[in-house]
């Protein structure tokens, strides 16, 4: 399980990173470990505290966090990628604070790798991949480009506009696209949305290799 954003360092005092929370990843790390899974939570910089009876390790830049679930991938049944991956990172990150009066009003910046996408494309047997995806408008549409972009099994599209379902706040609303169509989830506490999604996954076609 990934959850929060990731930080990409420019110089000693400046990163780049996004509004996420977290909030939906520790409540599907935590519901899923009331499930009874083994759960493995691969964190970026968040305000939560560490779920207990968790295995949680914290990262990071998106770096760091693609060699994590890389490594942890291996003896996974599922990855959930609920982590908001900074798509960009600094293209040179510079040892001494840039300074005001010598910046130039450009940062140049490279793209980082898509880790759900270096998943589904190395997939191995048996493997489950849930991605998710923050969205502003054509919401089921751009679900099903990610979930064939990236070859996942499962994504879950929520709408960072509404008041009720975008960053920081205790309600989701979602909508779960698969490979047989799509489903909108009605408006529900985070935790209660990760328990439907636990339940969709539960559904789904077993990958071939294993059957869960
Ligand atoms: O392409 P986009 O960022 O909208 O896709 C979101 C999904 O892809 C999320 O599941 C996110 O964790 C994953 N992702 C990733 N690595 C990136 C960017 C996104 O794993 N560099």
């Amino acid at each position: 399980m990934t959850a929060g954003p990731t930080r990409e360092p420019l110089d000693p005092a400046r990163f780049l990173s996004n509004r996420s929370s977290g909030k939906m990843g520790y409540a599907l790390a935590k519901t899923a470990a009331r499930r009874g899974a083994e759960v493995v939570l691969i964190s970026g910089p968040v305000a939560l505290s560490e779920p207990a009876g968790i295995n949680t390790i914290h990262v990071t830049t998106a770096a760091e966090m693609r060699e994590q679930v890389l490594e942890h991938a291996r003896d996974a049944d599922i990855v959930v990628k609920a982590a908001a991956v900074a798509d960009f990172k600094p293209k040179k990150y510079r040892e001494q604070k840039i300074k005001k009066s010598s910046a130039e009003p450009l940062i140049e910046l490279e793209q980082n790798p898509d880790i759900l996408a270096e998943l589904g494309g190395t997939r191995r047997p048996g493997l489950l991949l849930v991605g998710f995806a923050a969205e502003s408008r054509n919401h089921e549409q751009e679900g099903l480009n990610k979930l064939r972009r990236k070859n996942a099994d499962l994504i879950v599209v929520n709408d960072i506009l509404g008041a009720a379902t975008g960053f920081d706040v205790e309600t989701n609303q979602v909508i779960l696209v698969d490979r047989s169509g799509s489903r909108q989830l009605p408006l529900l506490s985070k935790v209660e949305t990760a328990n439907r999604i636990w339940d969709h996954v539960l559904t789904l076609p077993s990958p071939p290799g294993r059957s869960l």
